[in-house]
């Protein structure tokens, strides 16, 4: 076996236990025999003369098999098994072939026939034929309905893990979901903050409120203040309407505050006040407004480490982290890289496209063993990039490629096996690795020296995995 059996799903077969059969055949006498032979296999049959008319029927109904014969008068059997293999994937076909064709049965089983009869053929011969389709149909959707029930077992919302300590989030999410109190969610870069800050809001009594996020380290610091509390008309120069902030806007729903240990102390005093008598004031106004919410908070620090270093206030700590909840890491949980893998291409359109449902298994054994620093959203980039780049159905070694940045770097360019794009991310990632390294993880300073905006730079930072609290302390 070239490739592991975490297949993706394929469509549900639209009929497979009541087993209709069409029997398609000229000659009017084999034609009845057929179906009456179907019948009194417990099969209900119906048949066509010709290529079109077995279309129309087709069309019109379910069926499970199809017995054709391969010499008919206009269009043949052969053309005919290629147009429903390509339309109705999930129908069978058995070949009728008159003796002396066998040439003609090989080709139609390397078309894609499920088996073939002689004639003459014996009343036996065929049933043997036809039970056989329908017990490996019954055999797959039986190996289907188990996938999709562990699936499902697995499935919390829009996330998947079969790993002890995701399933204990997902079981605190689920009782916290329809309490107000305060959560704060840790875990590095990519492992699924923001999707279990997600589920905390749609699976509680607030989910028809809106779920408002803010990322506080994207944000310059002099913004922060008006965007969380918002302003009044000539609140300061520049402030020329009325603008809701984003606590107020989260009024009957879920507030999220992402990257929190980023929000300056100033900032924390003012928001801390903000928490805990659940009122906000616009910039220049001073009228309170009561908001209704429940607050959510996400880094990728130890805060505790943040109270101790004085980056964060002691007060402002408690009152997030009121419920704290760990994420591990993705190398902490490696039985859920095949279970992710699926799921990405099952949904991935690209994938289901080209028809690509696996990953052979050397490439699944460099996924197995991958340290992952960024995570899940690191292995969705990884799976992206092979997706294009995989030939087949399947994705190889080479597609997957991942660790190798640096390798091919300095030697001659006969020998480099990446893409442009590779090539790019690669010379990207060093890019802002450098200069993460010479400003400590500051990434305000950082992005001044690249030239691009702070967001930019944290979008690029996600995308490739790299964590600027990594280089703070180095
Ligand atoms: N358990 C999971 N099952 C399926 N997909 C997941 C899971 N966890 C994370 N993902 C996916 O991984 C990606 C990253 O998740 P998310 O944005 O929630 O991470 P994060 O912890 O907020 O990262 P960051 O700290 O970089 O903001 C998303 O595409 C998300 O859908
Ligand atoms: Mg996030």
């Amino acid at each position: 076996m070239d490739s592991m059996a975490f297949a993706g799903r394929p469509e549900p077969s639209p009929e497979v236990t009541s087993g209709r059969i069409l029997v398609v055949d000229d000659d009017p006498l084999i034609r009845r025999q057929l179906q009456h032979l179907c019948e009194q296999q417990g099969y209900r049959a119906d048949v066509a003369e010709e290529a079109t008319e077995a279309l129309s029927r087709l069309e019109e109904r379910c069926y499970s098999l199809v017995l054709l014969d391969l010499m008919m008068p206009g269009r043949d059997g052969a053309s005919l098994l290629q147009e429903i293999r390509r339309r109705w994937t999930t129908i069978d076909v058995i070949m009728v072939t008159a003796h002396g064709t066998i040439r003609g049965a090989v080709e139609a089983m390397r078309l894609g026939a499920a088996d073939y009869v002689t004639k003459p053929f014996s009343p036996e011969e065929l049933a043997l034929a036809i039970r056989r389709v329908f017990d490996r149909r019954r055999l797959l959707d039986e190996i289907q309905n188990l996938k999709d029930q562990l699936a499902e077992r697995y499935r919390f919302g829009n996330m998947l893990s079969r790993n002890a300590r995701m399933r204990e989030v997902f079981r605190l999410v689920a009782s916290l979901a329809n309490t107000d109190v305060t959560v704060l969610i840790t875990g590095e870069s990519g492992t699924g903050k923001e999707l279990v800050a997600r589920a905390l809001h749609e699976q509680g009594k607030r989910r028809q409120g809106p779920f408002v996020p803010i990322n506080c380290a994207a944000i310059p610091e002099n913004l922060l203040e008006s965007e969380l509390f918002g302003y009044e008309k000539g609140a300061f120069t520049g402030a020329t309407v009325n603008r809701a902030g984003k606590v107020e806007s989260a009024h009957g729903g879920t507030l999220f505050l992402d990257e929190v240990e980023s929000i300056p102390l100033a900032m924390q005093s003012k928001l801390l006040r903000v928490l805990e008598e659940r009122t906000v004031e616009r910039l220049g106004s001073n009228e309170r407004m009561r908001v209704d919410m429940r607050v959510v908070a996400a880094s990728n620090r130890d805060l505790a480490q943040c109270v101790a270093q004085g980056t964060m206030r002691e007060d402002f700590y408690y009152r997030i982290a009121v419920i704290p909840l760990q994420l591990p890491p993705l190398r902490d949980r490696r039985e859920d890289i095949p279970l992710l893998v699926a799921e990405y291409l099952q949904r991935h359109p690209l994938a289901r496209e080209k028809g690509i449902d696996r990953v052979s298994e050397d490439a699944m054994a460099v996924l197995m063993d991958y340290d992952w620093p960024g995570n899940i959203r690191e292995l969705w980039n990884v799976l992206e990039r092979a997706i294009v780049t995989a030939d087949g159905r399947s994705i190889s070694r080479v597609d997957v490629g991942v660790g190798r940045e640096n390798e091919q770097r300095g030697t001659s360019i006969a020998s480099w096996k990446q893409s442009l794009r590779e090539f790019v991310r690669d010379a990207e990632r060093w890019y802002v690795e450098e200069l993460l390294k010479q400003y400590r993880g500051n990434v305000t300073q950082a992005a001044r020296h690249a030239g691009i905006d702070q967001a930019t730079l944290h979008r690029k930072m996600r995308d490739l995995g790299i964590r600027a609290a990594a280089y703070r302390h180095a």
